[in-house]
């Protein structure tokens, strides 16, 4: 599903990331570990297509990402990556429905279709009742299930997650990483996730850590 070849990436005279080589399967739960300024971020964004490494090579989906000029990356992003941050990042002007839609009227889905999808995602998160809300009138646990919805609707072959529960409580932490278990369980998604929360990283499938912009065992 996702292999990198001795992936490396400066900036300036930092050495990031000193050469990862990793494999991710379908349907598996991948958590990222590591202290900070290990290098997650920089790596989840080459392994979204939305930073290039300086050298290595990157596969998603048995394509390698390489020399793709942007218009042709932004359109392969929006078919096989969903993207989950830290804090939602949904559009504030528009509903919660709208922002799910989104993905998909930018692959010139017909709306009516869309729509039907982003319906069935809002069904399937229990969110249904929250579909003509606007951002800002949803709780915090609520904005980062819309925005899995969001990640969901292209069927991508990965979802990324940077640190998705960091500005969540208890409650709504675990209940966001149920919902990772279950898309894994009932529709065969693949998630990389960077957390920090021990938990996710326990139950995750595998914990892959990261120190100094290499892969370590421990
Ligand atoms: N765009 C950038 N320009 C310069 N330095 C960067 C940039 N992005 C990240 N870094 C540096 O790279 C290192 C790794 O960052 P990052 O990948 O965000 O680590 P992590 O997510 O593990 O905390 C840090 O020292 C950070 O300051
Ligand atoms: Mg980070």
């Amino acid at each position: 599903m996702i292999r990198t070849k001795d992936i490396t990436k400066s900036f300036g005279s930092l050495q990031v990331l000193k050469g990862i080589d990793l494999s991710i399967e379908k349907s598996e739960v991948v958590a990222i570990v590591g202290p900070s300024g290990a290098g997650k971020t920089t790596l989840l964004q080459i392994i979204g297509t939305l930073d290039a490494p300086d050298a290595g090579e990157l596969y998603i989906n048995d394509t390698r990402i390489h020399g793709m000029n942007d218009k042709e990356l932004s359109a392969f992003r929006n078919q096989n990556i969903g993207f989950v941050f830290q804090f939602h990042q949904l559009l504030p002007e528009f509903t919660a429905l709208e922002n799910v839609m989104i993905p998909a009227l930018i692959a010139r889905e017909k709306p009516a279709q869309a729509e039907k999808r982003a319906k069935e995602l809002f069904d399937f998160m229990g969110l249904t009742d929250r579909m003509t809300h606007k951002p800002a009138e949803l709780s915090g646990g609520e904005k980062q299930r819309v925005a899995v919805a969001r990640a969901l609707m292209n069927n991508p072959a990965v979802i990324l997650a940077d640190e998705p529960s960091g500005s969540l409580d208890t409650k709504n932490k675990e209940e966001l990483h149920a919902l990772f278990f279950q898309l894994r369980d009932q529709m065969k998604q693949t998630f990389v996730l960077v957390t920090h929360d021990e938990r996710l990283a326990a139950n995750a499938d595998r914990i892959i850590h990261i120190r100094d912009g290499i892969i370590t065992p421990e």
